[in-house]
């Protein structure tokens, strides 16, 4: 039986039921995050709940009931009672404005939020990561704030089932000619042997895992410009890796049906997936 994390509640996830009023159900208007644990410990969570507490303050939603401590426990509170201590596990934490009679603006103050948890086993795909997967390019339809990470998430949706339906992993967005980032994951970019990536701004999320990325460039003095690479520029991009909370590096070795360099994961990419893969598990 697995036991989820509601309100204040640990209950078992068959009885957790929110209300149908729920802004979250009704408008997507709540933010979300996945966390990743390995052997019970979380990894960057300090991160982690530095976004959280940066959307709920931006979109203006209550942190009573969602302050990082108590966010934090609930993670690991989960993660052992559900028996996940002894391997690998991720957490889904969601917090909406709460249940309140439609309204477009905001409900009455005081309404409370809903705050949900909810953990699963996570095996991550390893092969996967050592052999490379396909990718797609794919117009970024999402608004213009891509830095909350919002439960609207439709942009993402239907990005992810256009790449499913062409037998490919990711998809990866582009706006005004650039490439933003992916479906669900940040994307870097190798263009003459440099590593590149779309700079901070408000459209694309500030990936933990891109904070780890970036640090492990500097540490490892590998050739970086945080710079926006151009659609017009796939067919001479040398690599391309994906990453994310439980997508860790994973590098695209074809795009759109053509191989990108020589078709296998590039030198840089391997080097930076051993280097997270030792943060992660500090072997
Ligand atoms: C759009 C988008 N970009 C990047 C990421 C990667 O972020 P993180 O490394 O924090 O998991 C995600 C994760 O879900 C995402 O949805």
């Amino acid at each position: 039986m697995t036991t989820v994390y509601l309100n204040g509640r640990y209950v078992p996830k068959a009885e957790a039921m929110i209300p149908v009023e729920d802004r979250g159900f009704m408008f997507g208007d709540g933010i979300y995050e996945v966390v990743r644990l390995i052997h019970g410990r979380i990894f960057a969570w300090a991160g982690h709940a530095a976004r959280m507490a940066n959307g709920l303050t931006t979109l203006r939603i209550d942190r009573a009931g969602a302050e990082s401590a108590t966010l934090k426990a609930v993670c690991e509170k989960l993660v052992a009672d559900n028996g996940l201590a002894g391997g690998e596990a991720t957490v889904y934490l969601q917090v909406s404005r709460g249940a309140a009679p439609r309204t477009h603006h905001f409900p009455p103050t005081g309404t409370p939020t809903t705050v949900y948890a909810s953990a699963t086993l996570f095996t991550p795909n390893f092969a996967l990561r050592d052999n490379g997967a396909k990718g797609i390019t794919f117009a970024d339809i999402r608004w213009a704030r891509c830095d909350l990470k919002t439960v609207n998430l439709l942009g993402p949706v239907m990005a992810r089932q256009a790449a499913l339906e062409a037998g490919a992993y990711e998809a990866l967005f582009h706006r005004d000619g650039m490439f933003t980032e992916g479906a669900a994951t940040n994307a870097f970019f190798v263009l003459n042997g440099v590593l590149r990536t779309y700079p901070l701004s408000n459209y694309i999320l500030p990936g933990i895992t891109r904070v780890e990325i970036v640090q492990l460039i500097h540490e490892l003095g590998l050739p970086f410009d945080e710079r926006p690479v151009a659609l017009a520029e796939l067919a001479i991009i040398e690599e391309v890796f994906v990453c994310g909370t439980t997508t860790d590096v994973q590098p695209l070795v074809e795009i759109d049906g053509k191989p990108v360099g020589n078709g296998r994961p590039g030198a840089l990419t391997v080097q930076l997936k051993e280097a997270l893969a030792k943060r992660l598990y500090g072997t």
